[in-house]
């Protein structure tokens, strides 16, 4: 058993990473400032493990704040740090806002990984740092083009950051890049909780069958893949939390030879917009109110991971399928209060 903190972890992915580590016979603690979720989430996490981890509310990207925390958890083993601002949309308007949250957080725990060099560290990052994808599927040794958002550069200039800091002061970090994370825990007693109207297809779907939104826009049907809509590899997000776990092991057992190792999460198979909306409708029996609208500026056309390194090295593959990541999203929805 070790200790892990977990940052964000309160939030979408690191909730279920938590009851990963959890299940695992890990001691998990969460650093979580409820910036983009709620303390109802410890209540989920236990129901399904039978723990309750131990919470604090901590503003990672205050300097003090984060290493008075740091300095009362002088043992941990591992950190996993998801705490993050997220939303591409509103990182082109606040832009200096996620530079300090998602910059400063992560340049904040590093202090502490360099006075403990043998605490293992695992980053949040995203396929967004390829930018614009120059081939398919996307490889981990592809060149990385200028990101599209502010959010895009703050989990590229992340990367950066933990390379640089891993290099000088010897020690090894793993940087996971996850793809499209959807659905939910089976139990439905976790999953995504978006602020106001979604902007991602998943949690739009869902709000849209249950009645709470208008009917979905699928964005173009005039792009050049088998349907005309856009291709993204979504990935059941039990599957993502799993590859955390298989991570910090793999520091832990001083598997790691470089400074920074990075790893795609993704299955391997895109799916257009099209075949989503089918897999969801299959999945739960739910018929859709959807139709075609103009293309969203900014969409990239196709992006789907080469998965081969996770494979190899990390000993990690997607095993949930598209339909029971719709199946575990509409669950989930149907237990949120309604509005
Ligand atoms: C998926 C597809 C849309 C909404 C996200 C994150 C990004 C990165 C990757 C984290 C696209 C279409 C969507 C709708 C639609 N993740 N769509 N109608 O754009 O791949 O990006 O995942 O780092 O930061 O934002 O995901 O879910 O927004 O869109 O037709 O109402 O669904 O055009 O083709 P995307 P998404």
């Amino acid at each position: 058993m070790s200790k892990v903190l977990v940052t964000g972890g309160l939030g979408y992915i690191g909730s279920h990473t938590a009851v990963d580590l959890l299940e695992g016979g890990h001691e998990v603690v969460i650093v979580d400032n409820l910036a983009n979720t709620s303390p109802a989430v410890l209540d989920g996490i236990e129901a399904i493990t039978g723990k309750r981890p131990a919470w604090e509310d901590v503003d990672l990207a205050d300097a003090a704040a984060c290493a008075a925390f740091l300095a009362r958890h002088e043992d941990l083993d591992s950190i996993i740090h998801f705490a993050a601002y997220k939303a591409v949309s509103e990182s082109l308007q606040k832009p200096l806002d996620y530079y300090h949250n998602n910059v400063g957080s992560l340049v904040n725990l590093l202090h502490y990984v360099r006075s403990n060099p043998s605490c293992a560290f695992i980053f949040s990052s995203s396929c967004t740092v390829y930018g614009a994808a120059d081939t398919l599927p996307v490889h981990e040794d592809m060149k990385v083009n200028p990101a599209e958002s502010p959010y895009g550069k703050t989990k590229q200039i992340g990367e950066e950051i933990l390379r640089d800091v891993a290099a000088a002061h010897d020690f090894n970090v793993i940087a996971l890049r996850y793809f499209n994370p959807v659905g939910a825990h089976p139990s439905a007693k976790i999953g995504e909780l978006p602020l106001g109207v979604p902007q991602n297809l998943v949690p739009f779907i869902t709000q849209s069958a249950a009645g709470l939104r208008g009917a979905l826009k699928v964005f173009g049907n005039d792009y050049a893949t088998r349907d005309g809509t856009c291709i993204r590899d979504y990935i059941h997000v039990v599957d993502v939390a799993k590859a955390h776990t298989l991570a910090m092991e793999r520091l832990l057992a001083g598997k790691v030879s470089v400074p920074l190792e990075v790893f795609n999460l993704g299955t391997g198979d895109g799916s257009t917009v099209v075949e989503v909306i089918n897999a969801f409708e299959e999945a739960t029996g739910v018929k859709l109110d959807w139709g075609f609208a103009d293309r969203r500026p900014g969409d990239a056309v196709e992006a789907y991971a080469d998965t081969a390194r996770a494979a190899d090295v990390l000993g990690w593959r997607a095993e949930l399928p598209l339909k029971q990541s719709m199946a575990d999203a509409w669950r989930w929805q149907q237990s949120l209060p309604r509005g």
